[in-house]
């Protein structure tokens, strides 16, 4: 939801870039649309199980690969075996404009084809510790997409889970680009805001966050 004044743009580290309200109102629901068919299936919209039994309270689905503690593969083995539902190429195609729009036209822009989306929905009380998305063999940067009530987005460096960090608002609509020296930062949501959605996008409670990656292990399929 627009606030009264624009939050503007801003660099938060080396190679990591927010936009705020990058997505319009029609591409956010758009999004709620698509993520609540693939909540459905072939794999549903699950909290994810950790090696040590503890449970996420993000509850989360994949396209392209399939994300679990602490690998990809292309189907669910924990979760019912189905095999993941396809990465739409429109997808990819907003990740590259995403891309084009944090760093212009050069670098890595021209050959980004993110291969996984990782789809999480927090309810009001869920939250994301500190992690690294270090699962990829690529080093192409993270793409991530904002959907429903804002959160606290913790951005923090390459070292270690502590400070320094930045907290940065993440509203309805917001990109979050994170690549170059930044891609394996340290990172989570240490808090959600009830409440704050509009219900125009289609979600009226909760936050759906999408992450685009390449995985660099080839084309699911093959
Ligand atoms: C993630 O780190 O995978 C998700 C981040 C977010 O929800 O903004
Ligand atoms: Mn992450």
């Amino acid at each position: 939801m627009s606030g009264l004044f624009p939050r503007p743009r801003a660099v938060v580290a080396p190679g990591a870039v927010h936009v705020p309200e990058w997505l319009s109102p029609q591409r956010q629901r758009e999004l709620v649309a698509a993520c609540r068919e693939w909540a459905r299936g072939p794999v549903p919209l699950r909290h994810t199980v950790l090696p040590g039994g503890g449970v996420m309270s993000v509850q989360t689905v994949c396209l392209g690969w399939h994300w679990q503690p602490y690998r990809y593969s292309r189907t669910a083995d924990d979760v019912n075996g189905a095999r993941v539902a396809e990465l739409p190429e429109w997808l990819a195609e907003l990740g590259r404009e995403a891309l084009r729009e944090a760093y212009g036209g050069g670098g890595p822009v021209r050959t980004y084809a993110p291969d996984t989306a990782l789809i999480n929905f927090y309810d009001g009380t869920a939250r994301m510790g500190m992690h690294r998305d270090k699962e990829e063999r690529s080093a192409a940067p993270v793409v991530s997409l904002s959907v429903g009530d804002t959160c606290v987005f913790r951005f923090g460096n390459t070292e270690n889970r502590g400070r320094p960090y930045t907290d940065v608002e993440l509203a309805s609509g917001d990109l979050f680009v994170f690549g170059g020296p930044s891609r394996f930062a340290f990172h989570g949501v240490p808090k959600v805001y009830p409440g704050t959605a509009d219900p125009a996008t289609g979600l009226s409670r909760g936050r759906l966050n999408l992450t685009l990656r390449e995985t660099g292990l080839g084309a699911p399929g093959r």
